[in-house]
């Protein structure tokens, strides 16, 4: 689709057809980019080195050197270790998971799924029964209804990762406990770590409370724009919830033209 043209897009079948406008004219010269992620990089460095605890530096007067950075093999970004990689670490940390009950009545244990570069992690709940069958999350009648999500925002399933804030079915689909969100998240951290997304978008109530770390309502989430580790956070209604109550399709869908916004404000991964 040419830069600077207007897409309209329409969002659940089932639905009126709700159309609306996408701006897509965020235009960048590759330097303003460039600036642009470098301080994208840095906002996530600071809140990391807060987040461990050190609150200042001592001033050293030193002659900087340039390093040159050289680009992994795997991608375009010059990290030490690339994305799947690191993913494939972390899966293999979790292993044959039983430090909650959840892994009594589980057939398969749902890592995630989708691209380790993804630009975009979308954060369920936890599998439910089609999910625990074939080991990949978001693949049952839900699933389909996000595939749309989705494609409404002008991507496909292959470009983005999803995943859940915990690993193994809950019986009879109920809310995970807290201490089986604590067990587990923090393995979605750290996939999120992994991948570095330019925004996270929580489905449902469970994901947001993991990753805001607070009890709230979805009332009081929706059309607000946090951050998870300096990452543009995105809450917005569970598909699950969507398919009982297609009446508030038209607020999430609100919700994903946040979730393109913040894609469109750069437009590439550098
Ligand atoms: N609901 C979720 O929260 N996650 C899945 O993977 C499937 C349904």
């Amino acid at each position: 689709m040419p830069e600077g043209s207007l897409a309209w897009c329409r969002f659940g079948a089932a639905e009126p057809l709700r159309f609306m406008v996408l701006d897509m004219a965020s235009h960048f010269s590759d330097d303003k980019v460039a600036l642009k992620e470098a301080l994208r990089r840095l906002r996530l460095l600071i809140t990391g080195i807060e987040g461990s605890g050190i609150q200042h530096f001592h001033r050293q007067r030193t002659v900087l050197t340039p390093t040159v950075m050289e680009p992994s093999p795997e991608g375009d970004q010059p990290t030490e270790k690339g994305r799947g990689a690191l993913l494939a670490e972390v899966r293999e940390d979790l292993g044959d998971c039983r430090r909650c009950r959840l892994h009594m009545g589980r057939t398969n244990l749902v890592f995630g799924d989708g691209s380790p570069e993804a630009e975009l992690v979308f954060v369920g709940e936890g599998p439910g029964f089609d999910e625990d069958r074939l080991g990949l999350p978001f693949v049952g009648r839900a699933g389909k209804l996000l595939d749309k999500m989705i494609q409404a925002i002008r991507l496909s399933r292959q470009d983005v990762y999803i995943c859940n804030v915990v690993k193994c079915r809950p019986p009879e689909n109920r809310t995970p406990g807290a201490d089986e969100m604590d067990a587990c998240s923090p393995f979605l951290f750290r996939q999120l770590e992994a991948i570095g997304p330019r925004v996270i978008c929580a489905l449902g109530l469970c994901a947001a409370q993991a990753l805001l770390g607070r009890a709230a309502s979805m009332g009081g989430l929706r059309g607000r724009r946090f951050k998870w580790r300096g990452i543009p956070l995105i809450c917005t209604y569970h598909p699950a919830y969507l398919l009982r109550n297609p009446v508030q399709k038209g607020a999430a869908w609100q919700d994903l033209i946040q979730v393109r916004r913040i894609l469109n404000e750069t437009n590439h991964k550098g």
